[in-house]
């Protein structure tokens, strides 16, 4: 068992099981979901024909005639021989009926800034001069990769379905990860396009973000990619609001384009079920990230079903998820989800407590949102600046989401009691950028809720924990494992783009029952999560297996944090660790030695912190940066981690007498603590 698995365990074992909260009457009265027969539908016998309850909620150019192919696992694909579009199923079947009420509602950062209201008349109109621009001007046409590094402005769901409506393949990159990391994207994706923004708010700054552009073009060039476009949305069109100026011949302003392509329409191109909608990386235990393949009818059936029976969106809702699109809840549950189920979704621009933590209350009384879906990390910020704030506002929620990492009990009676008014169901998500879509949740009309538990598996989703040696532990036997998902499911990611390989390896290595079998039951898809199972199927999250840490909800390698700290030419070596941290669950430690000719200066510390975050973004940023005399050894050479995370959480470092340097941790341990 890893290291980090004994702790899990250690960890599990004393978590006392909380008390079941009960759905409220008027809630049930209203759900997409009331029938508890679902699971016996969708059980492991009915599979994967029951999956076509997903896919009947599209509208296909085609209907497939295979549910579920097997033949190249585990790549598995769904709805074979169906024809797709997934902005079709978006934007314009929603037209007629839907045509003036708001897909979008755009909360600019700034008060004073209006809020705007994009109908589905408006989005189709938009969307589709922005995919001529693509088609005509760029030469963007259907299975080529383009890269878009946008923030939450209305222009980058506008530009994710315009690519779409054409089966190019967009890969969006967080706007908050630097230029650098976009360039690497760029580069593994083998994009010629880049589409960014001059600029946007932040905590009430205009920030520059053409900047990243040329940065993230210089990054791919030096790996061999060239960029030929780059186009720029301006944050007020007309008016450039960057820096650095523009390059003749391949930077291009969108809003100067588009006046060429004013009310043109195009098509919407018929895709076959099984290709690529996007591309989404996230970082994994090596310091590449990996592009994971999500498919055009697997993943917009499954999402369409998530928003309606798990989030319980009707089109008549008003549903804000505060998350970022640069993230895979952005993509699931911002844009393709919502809005294949006609649903008005908000986007906002900006961050939770901008100018004050009541502005997520102010924003949901103002535009009667009534379906609300954040994570952890902000509701342990917005708790912590303004526990009472929620309560000065006249909102009403119906159903309240949380994702992105476990949530403490204290937390979720907060979130239920003082942000939902004791009135709202709280679903706690567990999910995956490969997954596509929920794995485990309670449904929201039929199972009672349990705070700091995800839930039972899904409809159509047969979760099991299991031991290093792939024995299951059973539900309630109070031992924390591997949790893997025992069947295939057609949200998944396909593949790692241009690496079968190490899709193979890591989610399917360990549990595979025979790599030369085309049976779904010989492989089960390992999380890389550790978990326990109650008694009544509910899954507790206890964090990762790997070499990631999740830093407010957001994955980031080990790996990479300490190549971009060994970026740093003084730097020697280097370890991350993660720390526990009241508001973002976990932040990373960073400890580096130094080659033996330097020495040991503040100034140098911060010099390795900022490698970091212009390396990958703030994000990333190290908590601390301690610079130490040596890292604790075993004896054939492996620094070991873990003594260093004890340190960092102030916990007991163990037994040490078997490194090959012992004395080097109360060194450690005293400059660490003893400040
Ligand atoms: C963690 C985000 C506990 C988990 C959708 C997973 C969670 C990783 C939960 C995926 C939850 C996600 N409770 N932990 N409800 N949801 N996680 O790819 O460790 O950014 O493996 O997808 O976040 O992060 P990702």
């Amino acid at each position: 068992m890893s290291e980090k698995m004994e702790e899990s365990t250690h960890y599990a074992v004393h978590w006392q099981e909380e008390n079941y909260y009960y759905p409220l009457p008027e809630f049930i009265g209203q759900a997409n979901c009331t029938d508890p027969s679902i699971y016996e539908r969708f059980s492991l016998e009915n599979f994967p024909e029951c999956f076509k309850e997903f896919a009947d909620l599209l509208t296909w150019d085609k209907y497939w005639h295979t549910t579920f192919d097997p033949s190249d696992a585990p790549c598995w694909k769904w709805f074979v021989g169906g024809r797709i579009n997934a902005c079709y199923n978006c934007v314009d079947r929603h037209l007629g009926k839907y045509s003036n009420k708001t897909a979008i509602y755009f909360v600019p950062e700034l008060e004073t800034e209006r809020i705007q209201k994009i109908t589905y008349q408006e989005l189709y109109k938009r969307v589709n001069e922005t995919a001529i621009l693509l088609r005509d001007f760029a030469g963007l046409k259907a299975g080529d990769r383009v890269t878009l590094h946008l923030p939450m402005t209305p222009e980058l769901p506008i530009t994710m379905l315009a690519c779409a409506r054409l089966g190019v393949i967009h890969s969006e990159v967080f706007a908050g990860f630097s230029g650098k990391a976009c360039g690497d994207r760029v580069w593994d994706s083998e994009s010629e396009v880049l589409i960014t923004i001059d600029s946007y708010y932040r905590s009430g700054k205009l920030l520059d973000h053409k900047v990243k552009a040329d940065e993230a073009v210089e990054a791919a060039k030096n790996q061999g990619q060239e960029v030929k476009k780059v186009l720029i949305w301006r944050r007020y069109p007309g008016t450039y609001s960057a820096e650095k100026p523009i390059v003749e011949g391949r930077d291009y302003f969108m809003d100067e384009l588009l006046t060429e392509y004013s009310r043109k329409e195009i098509e919407p191109v018929s895709m076959p079920a099984e290709d690529i909608l996007f591309l989404m990386y996230t970082s994994g235990s090596t310091g590449r990230p990996k592009g994971c393949v999500h498919s055009i009818g697997g993943y917009m059936a499954y999402v369409s079903w998530m928003s309606k029976y798990v989030q319980d969106i009707h089109p008549e809702d008003v549903y804000w998820c505060m998350a970022d699109i640069g993230w895979i809840t952005g993509h699931s549950f911002i844009v393709y989800g919502p809005l294949s189920i006609a649903a008005s979704s908000v986007v906002y621009e900006g961050v939770p407590t901008y100018p004050d933590p009541g502005r997520p209350w102010r924003i949901a009384e103002e535009l009667g949102i009534n379906i609300f879906h954040t994570s952890p990390t902000a509701i342990r910020g917005l708790r912590k600046a303004a526990p009472e704030e929620p309560k000065k506002y006249n909102y009403y929620f119906k159903h309240m989401t949380t994702v992105g990492e476990p949530i403490e009990p204290e937390i979720w009676k907060w979130y239920y009691e003082v942000v939902g008014k004791g009135k709202a169901v709280v679903v706690d998500t567990w999910w995956q950028t490969e997954t596509g879509g929920f794995l485990c949740s309670t449904l929201p009309a039929i199972d009672p809720m349990k705070p700091g538990s995800a839930g039972p598996g899904l409809p159509g989703i047969h979760p099991v924990v299991m031991d290093d040696e792939g024995n299951e532990i059973k539900p309630g036997e109070k031992k924390a494992g591997n949790i893997c998902i025992r069947n295939p499911w057609p949200g998944a990611f396909q593949t790692i783009w241009k690496n079968k390989q190490r899709y193979i390896d890591s989610y399917y290595g360990k549990y595979c029952k025979d790599p030369q079998s085309t049976d779904w039951r010989n492989w089960p898809y390992m999380a890389g999560d550790a978990a326990v199972m109650a008694e009544d199927g509910y899954v507790r999250i206890l964090g990762r297996i790997d070499d990631v840490i999740n830093v407010a909800g957001h994955r980031l390698g080990t790996k990479e944090i300490e190549s971009a700290a060994l970026t740093v030419d003084e730097v020697a070596e280097a370890a991350v660790v993660s720390v526990k941290e009241e508001v973002k669950g976990t932040i990373p430690d960073l400890y580096v030695s130094l080659k033996p000719e330097y020495d040991p200066t503040e100034a140098l510390a911060r010099k390795v912190s900022e490698a970091v975050s212009n390396v990958l973004g703030k994000i990333a940023r190290p908590a601390h940066v301690y610079i130490v005399d040596d890292m604790p050894k075993t004896r054939s050479g492996k620094i070991m981690r873990r003594i260093l995370a004890s340190i960092s959480n102030y916990q007991d470092v163990g037994d040490v007498s078997t490194l090959s340097n012992p004395q080097i941790v109360e060194e450690i341990r005293k400059q660490v603590q003893e400040v």
